[in-house]
């Protein structure tokens, strides 16, 4: 079954991966009895579902998709001045091309990444004018000359037309996220990190509606709290659909998930108390009984990704 699988995949994501190393791919393979997911890795070597149970699964060989990785991976630790997660954002931005900062508050990130020389110009925009004139006073003595534009505005446009290749939305909540990226305009960018304080299922659903690929996340911890970074790219050449991610997906991310690891497993850990006490307190304050089902869908899937790590 795995030459088959490969087979199927030989002129795509397979070859692709065979040939310049630097790309991910990731095949969903329905089975009978349920879904299985092979995986490549940067390699192109593949890992078999875990039961070996292959059978039945040569039915559907769909929904690959292959997403190169353009130019050197960036590591956090190129930004030592950073907090672990400003470092992790900078560190996912496509090296040697500009950026478009969005809600940039002290252009931590952008000043960060000029000063390392890892792009050549950041417009950072910020909805707050107070903010904007603070930053610009704080940078007016970095060697930044003209390579940092502040601009006051709540759109990846404000500066004008947009030319950047990657654009950061940061440390803002998830819906406020969906609403700048619904307002765009998203032409010509080639890469989004994103970083939602809430509502990461709401914008892990939202990308593919947006016709955006999730191709990456990365998990960090800093002073106590988990944060999720995402990658997104416009699609190519069609968005994964939501309805390929199920709700361990959509809850706890498709490629945190696969990555697993000791983060990984405390940020479960913090999960499952969190809702936890939620539930407590819904049943408490006697929330509806949609409410409480939903809570309870989340420890079953908290308890199922424990089992998996
Ligand atoms: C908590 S700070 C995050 C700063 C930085 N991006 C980070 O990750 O640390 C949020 C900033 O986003 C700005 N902001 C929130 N929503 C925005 C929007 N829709 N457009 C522009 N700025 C926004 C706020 O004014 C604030 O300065």
């Amino acid at each position: 079954m795995s030459t088959l699988v490969r087979r199927g995949l030989g002129l795509g994501a397979y070859g692709a991966s065979r040939r310049i190393g630097l790309v991910r791919a990731e095949v969903r393979v329905g089975a009978l009895g349920g879904r299985r997911r092979w995986r490549a890795d940067a390699n192109g070597r593949w890992a078999p579902p875990s039961d070996g149970a292959i059978v039945s699964v040569i039915w559907v060989v769909g929904e690959a998709r292959v997403v190169p990785h353009e130019g050197p991976v960036l590591e956090p630790s190129t930004f030592v001045g950073l907090s672990p997660r400003l470092a992790r954002i900078a560190a996912c931005v496509l090296p040697g091309r500009p950026v478009v900062d969005l809600g940039t508050d002290h252009a931590l990130v952008p000043v960060a990444l000029l000063l390392a020389e890892v792009v050549p110009r950041v417009v950072a925009i910020d909805r707050s004018a107070t903010v904007i004139a603070a930053t610009r006073t704080r940078v007016r003595d970095l060697p930044l000359a003209e390579r940092l534009e502040l601009v006051v505005g709540d759109r990846l446009d404000a500066g004008g037309p947009v030319d950047a290749a990657t654009a950061v939305l940061a440390g803002f909540g998830g819906d406020a996220i969906i609403r700048a990226l619904d307002r765009g305009p998203l032409d010509g960018i080639s890469r989004l990190v994103l970083q939602p304080q809430l509502d990461l299922a709401r914008v892990r659903r939202y990308l593919p509606r947006r016709g955006l690929t999730l191709v990456d996340e990365h998990l960090c911890e800093d002073r106590g709290r988990f944060y999720v970074v995402m990658v997104a790219e416009p699609a190519s050449p069609a968005p994964i659909g939501a309805h390929s991610l199920d709700l361990a997906d959509v809850l706890y991310g498709p490629h945190l998930r696969r990555r697993g690891g000791e983060v990984f497993r405390r940020y479960l850990a913090a999960e499952r108390q969190r809702t936890k006490s939620a539930k407590a307190a819904a049943v408490a304050a006697h929330v509806d009984a949609t409410q409480l089902r939903e809570l309870d869908a989340r420890l079953a899937v908290i308890a199922r990704l424990w089992v998996e790590l």
